[in-house]
């Protein structure tokens, strides 16, 4: 049986959901958070089953966090990284996607450098598929991962202010939040330099800022963003030291915020860039440790579901 609110086959992004799913996963990632807590940490629900990592770009915190929660289901986990080659990419997804689905995995976790590589995939294979952030597109179980750490702190995503502020123009985990807590009825902010705020800003439903003060003014969670050099052709800030100035996260610009305003990242971060050890280390207001935490109960609750699904699936695709 395919769950009964949540019956899809992939989680490709947080588009598209609509706010009973939302909560359906996360009501069941709250389940795993206690179990996470305890001594015996395991379920066999996914027992035999294999879950592939694939990942073409670095990541340390996103697969560990794939891992250890396939394996707290008792199930195989396999890790491929893989180098991807800005020449042949789309042949080398889909020659990639063929071998491994002849291999019969039950979900595959993607990362990919490109904007709906991961869909492209999904395609192709007749397993389930979670994207681990594609380009700047998506990154659905952080956006969940960062909602369950809000709603388990406040009590709920519906009516709160919420400051995403950074380097959104370049952040697949700026857009899935700005989706899930639209969906769920938070209202949302955008503090970012002009150069990194998208073009299309005006049909997100968020209101923009390019000054910190303002935009933290009364707010219920600033969520801080990480630079994302790597993804920048160009130069879209002067340097480190004005970036830190005008955008950086400290007790000062905090101030602005509500006093139990919640600190958030999701990580890697560039201290003394984006934000200042003194906040980021805050134990009173820093929950930048508590969504790696929970992050951990989100993907379990994610794979469970979506090899549950799978195996239901009516008509999987014949081999390709
Ligand atoms: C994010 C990512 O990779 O999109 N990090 C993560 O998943 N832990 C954010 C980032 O890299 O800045």
């Amino acid at each position: 049986m395919p769950d009964p609110v949540f019956p899809h086959r992939h989680l490709l992004g947080i588009e598209g959901l609509s706010p009973a799913e939302i909560n359906h996963l996360l009501d069941r990632s709250d389940h795993y958070v206690a179990l996470n807590r305890a001594a015996e940490k395991t379920t066999d629900s996914l027992r035999g089953r294999t879950i592939v990592n694939l990942f073409f770009e670095n990541s340390t915190r996103t697969r560990t966090s794939f891992e250890l929660a396939a394996k707290r289901h008792g199930a195989h986990v396999i890790n491929m990284q893989v180098e991807s080659s800005s020449v042949a990419k789309g042949e080398t997804l889909i020659d990639t996607a063929v071998t491994l689905n002849a291999m019969h995995p039950d979900v595959l976790v993607v990362r990919h450098p490109d904007s709906g590589a991961v869909k492209l995939l999904a395609d192709k294979v007749n397993c389930g598929v979670v994207n681990g952030g594609d380009g700047s597109h998506e990154h659905p179980t952080q956006a969940l991962l960062d909602a369950l750490t809000i709603r388990r702190r406040k009590g709920k995503l519906n009516g709160l202010l919420v400051a995403i502020c950074g380097d959104v123009l370049h952040s697949r985990v700026a857009r899935s939040n700005f989706l899930l807590l639209l969906t769920m009825g938070a209202r949302v902010r955008i503090i970012a330099p002009r150069t990194l705020i998208p073009s299309q800003v005006d049909r997100m439903g968020v209101e923009v800022f390019t000054d910190m003060a303002a935009g933290l003014k009364d707010v219920d969670i600033v969520m801080m963003l990480r630079v994302q050099n790597e993804r920048m052709r160009g130069s879209y800030i002067p340097s480190v030291r004005e970036y830190f100035h005008f955008f950086g996260l400290d007790r000062a610009k905090l101030a602005q915020a509500k006093p139990d305003a919640l600190i958030m990242h999701p990580g890697p971060m560039n201290r003394g860039t984006e934000i200042d050890s003194d906040v980021a280390d805050d134990v009173e207001r820093s929950v930048i440790r508590e969504q790696v935490e929970l992050g951990v109960a989100v993907r379990m609750a994610i794979l469970e579901i979506l090899a549950l699904n799978n195996v239901a699936a009516p008509a999987r695709k014949a081999a390709l």
